[in-house]
């Protein structure tokens, strides 16, 4: 199996890098990630890439043409797949159309419930019964493009943000990869 080449975007801790730096081992995953970019110079997620030699790129979103800089290491490293990984930056329109790439994002949350940030205090004032993560397509509006991917659990009685959050990042460890087997098997 050929694997195409993935570039992940991240701004934090990384959980969801390193699951899928994980699944890349095995040769039926459909990935390679060849590129690393983060917004965040201290971002602890970059330290995933330093121990498994993936290049990373540190990109200042205060420079105008930061996101050229991103789309030339895109088409250096013929990356196919972008995605999305906790980056808390907003990719414009320009970007997604220039890139010509498909773009997927993960989401701490049943969307299209709860876009945006605080989900889980959101969630918990909502006083839903479940929640989750979706895994997405970006599209020019904020966490709205098509669902590849969900997962969810119910929550129980006295569960918190911390709770929620540990509950939604396992699953999302999961759906990331599932999703990315899922656009290519079967489309
Ligand atoms: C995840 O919970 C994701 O849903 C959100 O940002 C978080 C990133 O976590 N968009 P990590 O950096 O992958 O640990």
């Amino acid at each position: 199996m050929v694997k195409k080449n993935a570039c992940i975007f991240i701004s934090g801790y990384g959980s969801n890098l390193k699951a899928l730096i994980h699944n890349t081992r095995d040769h039926n995953f459909p990935i390679n990630i060849s590129l690393v970019v983060s917004n965040n110079s201290k971002a602890k997620g970059i330290l995933h890439a330093k121990k498994n030699s993936i290049p990373y790129l540190i990109i200042n979103t205060k420079k105008r043409n930061f996101e050229n800089v991103i789309l030339a290491e895109i088409k250096k490293y013929k990356i196919s797949l972008i995605c999305l990984a906790g980056y808390m930056k907003i990719i414009s329109k320009k970007f997604i159309k220039n890139s010509g790439k498909k773009i997927i994002n993960i989401h701490p949350s049943l969307l299209p419930k709860f876009k945006g940030l605080n989900t889980f205090e959101r969630v918990l004032k909502n006083n839903e019964k479940k929640t989750g993560c979706t895994v997405h397509f970006i599209n020019d509006k904020l966490d709205s493009g098509k669902t590849i991917v969900q997962k969810s659990f119910f929550i129980n009685k006295g569960d918190n943000v911390k709770v929620l959050k540990e509950k939604t990042q396992k699953l999302e460890h999961k759906a990331f990869s599932e999703a990315i087997i899922r656009i290519y098997r079967y489309n």
